[in-house]
């Protein structure tokens, strides 16, 4: 277990929140909502709320996205974002698309994506972005069942982009297509001669806006789905917690592909009308810390993954730059270590601040914020608004150092409101009467703060990024050598978790080096690079039960060096 009585002290700043014991007190949904339009109309539209609504309020001129890659350098203004998505959106309405339609975002972290995300927000589609370094099968996966009718992307990862097994797929648009690709519509084309005025289709609260596709220990990822409704808890948290501020520099360095790189790469900064750096192409420490610099980023928010990279690349790396415009830095996604806690404090003379939530809460739930004592190595305290426990399995609560559950009462703005054609998924959650069950298990220490423990399922988080061990498996299997395969995931010191694949291969295949790397390299080419084992060892026959089923956690334990347990349900 870890210290519990050391913390690294109180951050005083300005801020709205005084008191968290009072603030949670008098806390009520109610009234965040007033801050919205929709408080009248009964109706809404995120894309309005982010983006026209500061026009309308005269920060027509403010940066809304600062963008820059290698080669771009690029501001828009709210006016510009608010011009751009109208005539994307009136690209979508020529082609008819419009309120549920399912349009899908293929693109790299660039301005279009931002642009064509608000613009298709705008006529009431539901979203779904997919991360750049998705390949053929998780691309497929993901259209398929979503039935999306659009897509948006480049001609270069329109390859990885099954056409004749999508009937559902009608408009593809592309992105920077030089040579006029057949059948597609042109972005550029169709935005230079689109209209700057549209007529926003206002939709309710409930309608859903976005889906997020996220990974299980069984079966294909299943589509999170959330509501325009979401935005309520954006904004709260992007106060309470990222403590949003007029004159803010944000980055968020997470992918929207991602749900932390939309609830708080677009609709956190942007509800608060606040400037927000996007970095394109791929981080090296080097560039981290210029783009801070160079931008002047005040609010930093990513992942213990980059932060342990960053550990990684030494103190002195640090000392090369002026990062002293960073006021706040924030962590979620995975366990932040409490020696990285420490030594951000020690190198940037700030606490890193851990949050927890899922794809499926839509948003902060539990949190270090800025206003409260950070424990390194704690989660946080929940959010006001919101009511977290662990419960055993009868959704009894625990006592505080009791390891359990963890579980939110169910009920909050950014929950997510359905698995996406999928009504039997979406109840496991709540399978605990009143509760919303995370899957991951925890304790609460004596000052309700909430130490994570682990997943009660075989869920890898490998630098942050969900991966289902069942996804995995089906992917080796597709190799001619493969016979059988399970998946765990084994500790790393950077990336939390590796992937490792255990294989028995089929008769007639030697084991190699080169078929190691070869199998390798074919799930990185069906999925997705982070999605491939970075081990592999090959075996004769996988631990089963009689019913079939590998047994992860006998594979886990044979890699850890630890008792397997009861293995009575095991064949022979
Ligand atoms: C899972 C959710 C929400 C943004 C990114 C992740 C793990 C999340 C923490 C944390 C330890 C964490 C949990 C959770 N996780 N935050 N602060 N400490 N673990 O979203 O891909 O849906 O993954 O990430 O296991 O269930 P996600």
């Amino acid at each position: 277990m870890l210290d519990h009585s050391q913390s690294v002290g109180i951050q005083t700043k300005e801020n709205n929140l005084e008191n968290y014991e009072a603030a949670y007190k008098d806390f009520s949904w109610v009234d965040v909502e007033k801050a919205f339009t929709w408080s009248e109309t009964g109706k809404v539209n995120a894309a309005y709320e982010a983006i026209d609504r500061h026009v309308m309020e005269g920060k027509e001129h403010k940066t809304a996205l600062w963008y820059s890659d290698e080669s771009r350098d690029e501001k828009y203004s709210f006016g510009d974002l608010k011009t751009k998505s109208n005539q994307f959106g009136n690209i979508l309405r020529k082609y008819a698309i419009s309120k549920g339609d399912r349009v899908f975002i293929f693109l790299p972290r660039t301005p279009e994506l931002y642009i064509s995300f608000l613009g298709a927000l705008k006529v009431g589609a539901i979203i779904g972005p997919l991360f750049e370094a998705f390949m053929t099968v998780a691309v497929k996966d993901r259209l398929e069942d979503s039935e999306a009718v659009a897509l948006v992307t480049t001609p270069s990862l329109l390859s990885r982009v099954p056409l004749d097994e999508l009937p559902h797929l009608k408009h593809v648009i592309l992105v920077g297509d030089d040579a006029d690709t057949e059948g597609a519509i042109s972005y550029e084309k169709e935005m230079a001669s689109a209209s700057a005025d549209l007529e926003i289709e206002w939709v309710d609260r409930e309608d859903p806006m976005l889906i997020h596709y996220t990974s299980g220990s069984t079966g294909k990822p299943k589509g999170v789905v959330h509501v325009h409704n979401a935005m309520i808890h954006h904004y709260q948290t992007g106060k309470w917690v990222v403590d949003l501020q007029e004159d803010d520099i944000y980055w968020c360095t997470a992918d929207p592909g991602w749900v932390t790189g939309t609830s708080y790469g677009i609709f956190g900064p942007w509800l608060h009308g606040v400037t927000s750096v996007i970095r394109g192409g791929r981080f090296t420490p080097e560039d981290w810390y210029q783009t801070i610099a160079e931008k002047k980023v005040t609010i930093w928010y990513s992942a213990p993954t980059a932060f342990r990279m960053l550990m990684g690349a030494g103190d002195e790396l640090v000392a090369k730059h002026d990062l002293s415009s960073v006021r706040h830095i924030l962590s979620v996604g995975e366990p932040l270590n409490p020696e990285v806690v420490r030594w951000g404090l020690k190198v940037y003379g700030k606490r890193i601040h851990d949050n927890w939530w899922m794809t499926e809460t839509g948003g902060t739930l539990i949190s270090n914020y800025p206003q409260m004592e950070v424990k390194p190595g704690s989660m946080g305290r929940p959010i006001p608004g919101i009511y977290a426990a662990i419960i055993d399995d009868s959704g009894n609560e625990l006592p505080p150092y009791s390891m359990g559950h963890l579980a939110i009462r169910a009920g909050w703005p950014s929950m997510m409101r359905q698995i996406w054609k999928n009504e039997a998924k979406y109840q496991e959650y709540f399978r605990i009467p009143g509760w919303y069950l995370s899957g991951d298990t925890a304790y609460q220490d004596e000052d309700g703060y909430f130490w994570f423990q682990g997943r009660i399922d075989d869920v890898i988080n490998t630098a942050g990024k969900r991966v289902g061990p069942f996804e995995v498996e089906s992917a080796l299997v597709e190799h001619p050598a493969v016979a059988e395969a399970g998946v765990i995931g084994k500790p790393d010191a950077v990336r939390g978790e590796i992937i490792k694949a255990f294989i028995a291969l089929r008769q007639g295949y030697e084991a190699s080096a080169e078929l190691k790397e070869e199998i390798r390299q074919f799930v990185k080419d069906h999925m997705a690079a982070h999605a491939a084992p970075r081990e592999i060892e090959f075996i004769e026959k996988l631990p089963k039960t009689r019913s079939g089923k590998i047994m992860r956690r006998v594979l886990k334990a044979w890699e850890l060096g630890l008792p397997t347990g009861d293995l009575s349900t095991m064949e022979d």
